[in-house]
């Protein structure tokens, strides 16, 4: 920037003109009122009070004045100047409020929210199956039974026609409590809650029974020592095998969806007579598929075994055999999950990490 103008010229002093200041005077308060941010409240006040400002122009023609007029444009300019500094200020304070206040809502930080960000585990497919399965038999009136999972042998085995010397005792794989000769044994099979519910209430009887049972098989792809069934049992008046196939398909139809129905294809159990292994339709192709991947091209999927509740097991828990009938079942849950969701290895389901877990979802 050049110094003061010392030089009269009646062209260049033509800036002091009062008019002249007026009205960049009033085209600064214009500025400042109407600047929006304070990026362009910046820019306007570097035009309206910078050194190349028409006031500042005005300002180094003071000089230029002769003596006489010198004093009286100096206090133009001068009030000219101040109160177009006033209006910056004053804007800049206003703009400044109302970014702070913006500030103040947009960053606002809800301590209340919980933090997410924190990995929060998932429950395990097998909870969330076993609920499942709860629901819907509680929906259809039935009530769930628990027993233990360290049972009396006799529970176990005796109670349901599985003699000392029944050749089905040894083919258990039965993993034994010691002392030897404790009577005790980690359950094989949810079967046993069927004999304590029958010796603790009296018919009619709807139950599901679901729990862990164990067997002494080795961890591997298709086997683990510790698995988790559900047993069903109902006793009353006048049950047939018909109230167990439609009891079934009840289920597997809300469980793997509507349409899907169950074949009962005759075998042996010794707590039951007659006895029928259960199949469900393949819910991936219903029987459609030759080549099916799930059900191997059968078209059905075995998922446990079923049947009239053996006369001998009625009796042996006081329930009498003319009067009352009843059906039962026992699935296991590890096999429905590997089927349904194409597990292909055990140890995925046995090993807990949660990254297995998460995959199907989260269901309180
Ligand atoms: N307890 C049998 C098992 O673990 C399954 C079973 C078969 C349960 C037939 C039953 C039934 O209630 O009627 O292999």
């Amino acid at each position: 920037m050049s110094g003061p103008n010392k030089n009269y010229d009646p062209v260049e002093v033509a800036a002091l003109d009062p008019e002249a200041i007026d009205q960049a005077v009033a085209s600064a308060l214009a500025a400042a009122s109407a600047a929006t941010t304070l990026d362009e409240l910046k820019a306007l006040r570097a035009a309206h009070q910078g050194d190349r400002s028409p006031l500042a122009l005005a300002n180094r023609e003071i000089g230029a004045l002769p003596p006489s007029a010198k004093a009286e444009a100096g206090k133009r300019v001068g009030q000219a100047r101040g109160r177009v500094g006033q209006a910056f200020t004053a804007r800049q304070a206003e703009l400044e409020a109302e970014r702070d206040e913006r500030i103040l809502v947009e960053e606002t930080l809800d301590l209340t929210v919980v933090d997410d960000a924190r990995p929060i585990g998932a429950r395990h497919p097998i909870s969330l199956i076993t609920e499942r399965v709860e629901d819907i038999f509680v929906a259809m009136g039935w009530e769930i039974a628990e027993g233990p999972e360290v049972e009396a042998e006799w529970l176990n085995f005796d109670a349901l026609n599985l003699g000392p010397d029944h050749p089905a005792r040894q083919m258990q794989d039965t993993l034994f409590v010691a002392p030897e000769g404790s009577g005790l044994v980690l359950r094989t099979h949810t079967s046993p809650v069927q004999v304590r519910t029958m010796l603790d209430r009296e018919p009619p009887i709807y139950v599901l029974c679901p729990g862990k049972v164990f067997r002494s098989d080795p961890l591997d792809a298709t086997h683990t020592p510790v698995f988790h069934q559900f047993e069903g049992l109902v006793v009353d008046e006048g049950i047939t095998m018909a109230h167990l196939k439609g009891s079934l398909d009840a289920f597997v139809a809300r469980l793997f969806g509507e349409g899907t129905v169950t074949r009962l294809r005759p075998s042996y159990f010794p707590f039951t007579e007659p006895s029928a292994e259960i199949d469900v339709r393949c819910w991936i192709c219903s029987g459609e598929d030759d080549n099916c991947r799930t059900c191997g091209g059968t078209g059905w999927i075995e998922v446990g075994g079923s049947g009239m509740v053996n006369r001998r097991v009625l009796s042996a828990a006081g329930i009498d055999p003319d009067r009352y009938t009843g059906f039962a079942f026992g699935l296991g849950i590890e096999r429905s999950l590997m089927l349904r969701h194409g597990v292909a290895d055990m140890h995925d389901i046995v090993e807990g990490d949660v990254r297995f877990s998460a995959q199907f979802g989260m269901e309180i």
